[in-house]
């Protein structure tokens, strides 16, 4: 419930427009390592298994409370959506985009139960959740990706999700340097 009146009211602040902070220079390995702890025990009694590889002393100018809420939005996610005896990775490197600009690269793998083909075009969809989601729990409401997909772009970065049913799912971020 906690995380629903959040992701509302984070909702609401992003469409009356108002300006992320943006703080200077954050390093991101602890920050990512601040939020997995937070996860350790819903992984465990999920009993999933939960690693990250982290690149050392990646710096970006972001929203620190924004870049949090986006990584435990999409690390519940993998843990709601991995059955027990699965793996989730977290990984943070130094990664150039298509046009050759520096920026951080964080990605989020999971060897969960996947997205259909035909869900994934609609799943930055406010409110939108698959079949499959709606019948494992009855707990999500379907903002989760939306409100990361806001984040991502309030910091000119990108967020690609790619996903095959029954395998896995792997969301891949990118955060500009400057
Ligand atoms: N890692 C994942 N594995 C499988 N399906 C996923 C994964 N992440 C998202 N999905 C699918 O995308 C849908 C939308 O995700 P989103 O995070 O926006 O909503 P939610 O998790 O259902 O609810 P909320 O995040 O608001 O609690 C989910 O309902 C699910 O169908
Ligand atoms: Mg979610």
């Amino acid at each position: 419930m906690g995380s629903l009146t959040d992701n509302l009211l984070a909702l609401a602040k992003f469409d009356s427009g108002l300006k992320m902070e943006i703080e200077q220079a954050i390093p991101l390995g602890p920050l990512l390592q601040r939020v997995n702890s937070e996860f350790g025990e819903l992984a465990e009694q999920n009993q999933v298994t939960l690693i990250m590889n982290l690149e050392k002393d990646l710096r970006v100018d972001c929203n620190q409370l924004a870049i949090e809420r986006l990584l435990r939005n999409l690390l519940h996610n993998s843990i709601r959506y991995t059955p027990a005896g699965g793996l989730i990775e977290l990984i943070l490197r130094d990664r150039s985009n298509m046009e050759s600009r520096g920026g951080a690269e964080i990605t989020i793998r999971d060897t969960g139960i996947g997205i259909n083909p035909q869900d994934l075009p609609h799943i930055f969809e406010r409110f939108y959740r698959s079949d499959g989601a709606r019948r494992r729990d009855g707990g999500g409401s379907g903002l989760g990706l939306s409100i990361c997909q806001s984040i991502v772009k309030n910091h000119g970065g990108t967020i690609d999700i790619q996903s095959e049913r029954g395998r896995g799912t792997c969301v891949t971020i990118w955060l500009p340097y400057s």
